[in-house]
Parts: C-alpha cells; structure tokens; sequence
C-alpha cells in the first residue's frame, strides 16, 4: 500500500490527505477501512463511520463490477483530500462498460443493490465521473 501526507492538489479541489493503492481483491474494502479511518482520526473528522461505511462499499464495488476486481493484478485508488468544510473520499477504478447506478429500491433486494443507495443517504454530496483510468466515484462528508 502506498500512503502520501502533504498537500498535492486532488483534481483542483482539495489539499490530499493520504493516498493508497490496492490490490483488486475483497481484502481491500477492510484495508481501505483502517486507512480512512486512520486518516480522519488525524484529521478530527465527525463523520469517521459513515465515511469508513462508504469506502468500505465504493471499493467493494470496484472489485465487484470494475476491470480492478476482473483483471489479474487488478487495482483500485482511495484518495482522501481535505476540501475546506468536507472531506472528500475518491475511489478510482480501472473501469468496465457499466457505471455506478444506485438502486431506485434497495428493499427489493436485501442482500445486495444497497451500496450506492445507501452513500446517497450518508454522503454530503457523492458522484462519480470517467477518467483516463476507469471510473471515479467519490463522496463528501463534514470535515469539521
Ligand atoms: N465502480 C463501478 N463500476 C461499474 N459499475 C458500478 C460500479 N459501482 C457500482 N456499479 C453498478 O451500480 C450498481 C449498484 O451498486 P450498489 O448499490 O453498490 O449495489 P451492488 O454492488 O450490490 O450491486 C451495481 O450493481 C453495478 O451495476
Ligand atoms: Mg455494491
């Protein structure tokens, strides 16, 4: 894994707090847990558990429905910047002809379908956009 302090510019918006690089593979969503959390610990982040929930989902999904997870040493990005009033939390894929869709109705489906559902609940903002690289999908939560 690889972890960068300082202040490098994430797409124009924000000072970078951390970035790691993982291995396309379940293990990643609980890595990528203790990495965020740790990173919003320092930063005195109130909204710790939802964000810590949500990059749990986003890199579940990147394994789950991106070319990170597909292809054989697959990897996916978490970005973390501090934007002001939020924090920000970018999850890079390396793509697939699907996108990020929220399910209308999560109920429908107990098991699965609840994950973007549920960081458009949690999330200050949430998006996602394509890069050269694959899709990023990324959220906000309070800073302070
Ligand atoms: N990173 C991604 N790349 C491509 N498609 C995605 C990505 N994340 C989510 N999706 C699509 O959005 C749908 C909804 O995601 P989610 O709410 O997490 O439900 P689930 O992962 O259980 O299917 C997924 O089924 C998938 O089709
Ligand atoms: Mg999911």
């Amino acid at each position: 894994m690889a972890m960068r302090g300082g202040s490098s510019a994430l797409a124009g918006e924000g000072a970078l707090l951390g970035r790691a690089e993982l291995p396309g593979t379940a293990t990643s969503a609980s890595v990528a847990r203790a990495f965020v959390r740790e990173i919003l610990r320092v930063a005195g982040c109130p909204d710790a558990d939802d964000a810590i929930l949500m990059v749990s989902e986003l890199v579940g999904n990147a394994v789950q429905h991106s070319d990170s997870g597909w292809r054989r040493d697959g990897l996916l990005t978490v970005l973390v910047a501090d934007c002001g009033k939020t924090i920000q939390v970018d999850v890079i894929d390396q793509g697939s002809d699907g996108r990020p869709r929220p399910r209308r109705d999560p109920s429908e489906n107990a098991e699965n379908g609840r994950g973007l559902w549920l960081v458009g609940e949690l999330a200050s903002s949430w998006g996602w956009r394509r890069d050269r690289r694959g899709n990023v999908v990324w959220f906000q939560v309070p800073a302070k």
